[in-house]
């Protein structure tokens, strides 16, 4: 494989960035030098009046999701074609069980599947039921590097674990060296808001907002805590929308537990009065897009450290799915396409915006996410040793996010129409340069799967 060196750049690192050159040899970062330092004769990347960033690790991508009667329309060819267009080369999905399936036969099946992509990924597996074969099945899992475990608090009928499962696996994942991953919203009371939704003939998407509450949220985050700490078991926190359920977390993590904030992209940047306007049910999510003060008080919570990681929920849904069950929220499939978003919004409302430093976006979107799944300093930074997989960032460029240019396997963007300041110019993974211009360049597929481990 041949060597690259990266000249003239500012690196960026999870803590500390400043201008260095870099020597990436046979997929691995070799060296990371003072600028001008005499480096083996070989290809130049010319990074000048550029950030080299670490690419961006998304921990939460579903990749081809089924749930009820919708499966999400991308495989891993089309998912980390725009997860690197975006500046992201390494992807976290699921493996998550369908009605009557085996935890460890679906991760199979999905780890099967991950070197069609353009880049590595890792995968959370899953547990919706508990039976006398699941304790044996995550400690197979685990040791086979499947160290995070998805679980939902709600989703009834379909993903749901009840707070028995949840101990059970937390109990299990403590001992193996893993950790749950937990979707926090209390089923009775959404089911609760719904039903009075639909009472008042208000279950639309225009009224989405107000069938899944803060309320649910904050209340199945204190009791998956008090579960965690009950055991003194990690647990690290999906999609968190609402400040008051951060500051659950950042409590608990005061008391020396180790738990883990995730926000998403649509939540730090989108509000609910996209519920107001045209095709609302583009925008159906669990959580729901919060009113913007929540929005700006949850970004406040990116700069002061308590908000872990920023991932996209990617979910690739088009709008002829989003709209099938247009009269009632219950029935349409949720989630939002964002995996090649999500670095150019946060960049740009965030870094841009005078609100972090470059370092912080690196930590929240490449380092953290790594660390939280087991996969660092291999992912999520440039150190000697370090997967060579890096952007080139753009930070003055201006563009219009359009659904039209995105690669995302669907007709449309949350974003549609929005001007950000920042993007990813090149996109080097394993070394060489896949992406550049805001064109794939290399389309081989190369896929590794990324055991993972956490330590106890
Ligand atoms: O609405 C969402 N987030 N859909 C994807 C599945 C999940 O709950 O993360
Ligand atoms: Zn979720
Ligand atoms: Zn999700
Ligand atoms: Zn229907």
């Amino acid at each position: 494989m041949s060597d690259l060196v990266v000249r003239g750049g500012t690196l960026v690192q999870p803590d500390w960035s400043g201008p260095a050159d870099l020597h990436l040899s046979d997929g691995v970062v070799k060296a990371v030098v003072a600028p001008g330092t005499a480096l083996p004769d070989t290809e130049v990347l010319d990074a000048t009046g550029k950030l080299v960033m670490p690419g961006g690790v998304d921990p939460h991508c579903h990749v081809g999701f089924t749930s009820g009667e919708f499966t999400s329309l991308d495989g891993y060819a089309e998912c980390t074609t725009a997860a690197v267009l975006g500046g992201t080369t390494t992807i976290v999905d699921f493996a998550i069980p369908r009605p009557g399936q085996r935890p460890i036969d679906v991760a199979a099946d999905q780890q099967a599947k991950i070197s069609q992509g353009l880049c590595d990924a890792a995968l959370h597996a899953s547990v919706v039921e508990w039976d006398d074969t699941t304790a044996e099945q995550l400690r197979s899992l685990a040791a086979d590097g499947l160290v995070t475990v998805k679980m939902f608090t709600t989703y009834r009928g379909e993903t749901m674990a009840s707070a028995d499962t949840i101990l059970k696996t937390m109990q299990v994942l403590k001992e193996s060296g893993g950790m749950v991953v937990i979707h926090c919203e209390a089923n009775p009371i959404i089911e609760e808001d719904q039903r009075r939704a639909a009472d008042r003939n208000q279950i639309d998407a225009a009224n989405m907002a107000g069938t899944r509450s803060e309320l649910a949220e904050t209340a199945a985050v204190a009791e998956v805590l008090a579960i965690a700490e009950t055991l003194d078991a990690p647990v690290y926190f999906v999609h968190q929308s609402t400040p008051a359920a951060v500051e659950l977390v950042a409590a608990a993590r005061r008391r020396g537990l180790r738990a883990y904030t995730e926000s998403v992209a649509h939540h730090l940047v989108l509000d609910d009065s996209l519920y107001s306007g045209p095709n609302p049910e583009r925008w159906v999510c669990c959580p729901p897009l919060r009113d913007r003060a929540t929005v700006e008080a949850l970004g406040g919570y990116l700069a002061n450290g308590e908000i872990t990681t920023v991932a996209s929920d990617h979910c690739c849904y088009d709008t002829a799915q989003k709209v099938s069950h247009k009269h009632d929220v219950r029935h349409m499939p949720n989630g939002l396409p964002g995996v090649q978003t999500r670095l150019p919004v946060i960049f740009s409302k965030y870094v841009a915006g005078g609100r972090i430093t470059p370092s912080r976006f690196v930590e929240l979107t490449a380092a953290n996410p790594a660390r939280t799944n087991g996969i660092y300093p291999r992912k999520g930074t440039l150190a000697p040793g370090s997967d060579a997989d890096l952007v080139l960032w753009d930070p003055q460029a201006r563009w219009t996010i359009t659904a039209s240019e995105l690669a995302q396997a669907t007709d449309y963007t949350p974003y549609e129409g929005m001007e950000v300041t920042g993007r990813p110019e090149t996109v080097v993974v394993g070394g060489r340069v896949i992406a550049a211009g805001g064109q794939i360049v290399d389309a081989t597929p190369r896929g590794r799967f990324l055991p993972g481990a956490i330590a106890r």
